[in-house]
């Protein structure tokens, strides 16, 4: 399969990349810098030059592809709008194409908002975080195109070796600094580790006859307490964790930060049911 990848040099996407090549895929990168298009050309994918911004400039590529994944994103105050142009011009870009194209939309677990002790399915109703209710939007403006064939993956919090979601609390304990919790020690995160998200890319791209929503967590919900205590014991930090409220985050870093305060479990029984996706990986990270 010949995939184009929107944002193969993102956290997710590199993995997405990684993985498909593994499996004997053929990957091709958006790149938007020169150093970019280097970082894929050395990785052994093919590159197509262009931002996401601007995607009129590139998009006759998605008729020389069997699909495409979107794992770009801008994280700027227009990202819902950006996105929204990138898929409605993708989508007329697609008129030629005989049969639909196959699309992996990424959502997020952010968009469950705060499920307590409810376990959060494909059959919950979206209350996204507000930053990022156009992904509710937008999901669901690709699965009615009718020229892709559509699913969209709902990763939870994603880490990796170096930390992704972990990494604040890994950069606190080595600097030996107090950890800092967001909201209070109980909040749950789901998890998943980057490369096991990537298999569930590659899982649901070679079954074009799955669409709809599908969570992607390897861990329902685990209380950051516990993983911040982990991961200060193996630097050998010792200091009390530095609890901050919701409104002191959000001032300093933006609505975004509402997310990790989240207190949330979400299952992703459909995917493991539908694939068999099995999950190799536990946070925090050995
Ligand atoms: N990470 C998580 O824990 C998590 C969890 C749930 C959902 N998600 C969702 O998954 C998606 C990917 O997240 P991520 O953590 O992998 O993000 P990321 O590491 O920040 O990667 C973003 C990617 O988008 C590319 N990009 C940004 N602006 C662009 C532009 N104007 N034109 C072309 N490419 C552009 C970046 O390219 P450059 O290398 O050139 O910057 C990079 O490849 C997002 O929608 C995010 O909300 C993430």
């Amino acid at each position: 399969m010949r995939v184009l990848i929107l944002g193969a040099t993102g956290s997710i996407g590199t993995a997405v990349a990684a993985e498909l090549k593994d499996f004997g895929h053929q990957v091709v990168g958006l790149a938007r810098t020169a150093n970019s298009a280097g970082v894929l050309k050395n990785l052994g994918y093919g590159v197509v030059i262009g931002d996401i911004r601007a995607p009129a400039d590139w998009s006759n590529i998605v008729n020389s592809v069997d699909a495409i994944v979107q794992v770009a994103v801008t994280f700027t105050d227009d990202m819902g709008a950006v996105d929204r142009c990138l898929i409605e011009e993708l989508h007329r870009a697609v008129e030629q194409r005989p049969i639909p194209l196959r699309f992996i939309y990424t959502g997020g677990c952010w968009l469950y908002g705060a499920t307590g002790d409810t376990v959060a399915d494909e059959m919950t109703p979206f209350q996204p975080i507000a930053s990022f209710a156009w992904m509710v939007e937008n999901a669901a403006f690709i699965l009615a195109a009718e020229r892709f064939n559509t699913a969209v993956i709902h990763p939870a919090m994603t880490y990796c070796q170096d930390g992704g979601i972990l990494s604040r609390f890994a950069e606190q304990a080595a600097a030996q600094r107090s950890i800092e919790i967001w909201g209070n020690q109980d909040v749950r995160w789901p998890l998943v580790h980057r490369d096991d998200l990537a298999t569930a890319y590659r899982l649901m791209l070679e079954r074009p006859d799955l669409t709809g929503h599908f969570n992607v967590s390897a861990e329902e919900g685990v209380r950051v307490g516990e993983l911040a205590a982990e991961i200060a014991k193996r630097y050998g930090n010792h200091l009390p964790f530095i609890v901050r409220t919701r409104a002191d985050v959000v001032a300093e870093y933006g609505g975004w930060a509402e997310g990790p305060i989240l207190d949330q479990q979400m299952s992703s029984a459909k995917i493991r049911t539908a694939t068999g996706w099995r999950p190799k990986r536990k946070a925090p990270p050995k």
